[in-house]
């Protein structure tokens, strides 16, 4: 059986990874991984347990009572300890704290063991913050997505809005950016673009663009 091919896709908050990594892995015909998806969970669980969390002593010392599993299909199916929390993860109280819980070390490894088991397994497109710079070093294509942060908290704000949440472009924009300095500045796999990543800036693309521009990379390496 050839080995599974990884596609990494890394970058800031609300950049447009999920949207490029959905298209692409429906281009492919693999499976689409979200790798934050999994530091959420941690953060729900920790939060369900009236955790704080930036309490880092208590949040290690219950991680060995969390057992998260993922189902990869149409949509990304996340179960804590048998119970599916695959919208709450998405709470506002889990987006405003979820930076804090992946900073830490412990939290890491354990969600890297799960995504490394996966990427084993099968072909994945992947996007997160240090998946081509820490997960997978040997992905078979990196890129870095990055967008002007206006234009960040704007398609944010109209995602919840979509989804009937109003919130202020401020708040949003405060929380991407305090949420891009944890991730950046963080000792631990800060978020950082990989020396053999291609770096793209979706500031002026809309999804298809984006989408072909990634394609003719794929398309490049792989002639
Ligand atoms: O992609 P997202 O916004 O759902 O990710 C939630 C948080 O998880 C994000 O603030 C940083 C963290 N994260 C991480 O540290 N490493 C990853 N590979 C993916 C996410």
């Amino acid at each position: 059986m050839p080995s599974p091919i990884i596609i990494a896709i890394d970058g800031h908050s609300a950049c447009g990874k999920s949207t490029l990594a959905r298209d692409l892995a429906s281009r492919l015909g693999i499976h689409y991984l979200d790798s934050g998806a999994l530091y959420r969970a941690v953060c729900l669980y920790c939060l369900d347990l009236g955790i704080h969390p930036e309490d880092r002593h208590a949040v290690i010392h219950n991680l060995d009572g969390l057992e998260i599993q993922i189902s990869l299909g149409d949509y990304l199916k996340v179960m804590n300890n048998g119970q599916e929390v695959t919208e709450r993860i998405r709470l506002p109280e889990v987006t405003r704290w979820v930076s804090e819980i992946s900073v830490v070390p412990e939290v890491r490894r354990k969600v890297n063991e799960i995504l490394r088991r996966i990427g084993k397994q099968q072909s994945l497109v992947m996007d997160g913050r240090d998946i081509g710079t820490v997960v997978f070093p040997d992905a078979s294509v990196k890129f870095f997505l990055t967008a002007d942060k206006m234009v960040r908290a704007q398609r944010r704000q109209n995602e919840l809005q979509s989804m009937g949440r109003e919130i202020s472009l401020e708040k949003v924009l405060e929380n991407l950016e305090h949420r891009d300095t944890i991730d950046s500045t963080r000792e631990d796999s800060p978020l950082r673009c990989a020396e053999d990543a291609v770096l793209i800036d979706n500031t002026l693309l809309d999804r298809s663009e984006q989408l072909e521009l990634a394609m003719s990379y794929i398309r490049l390496i792989s002639s």
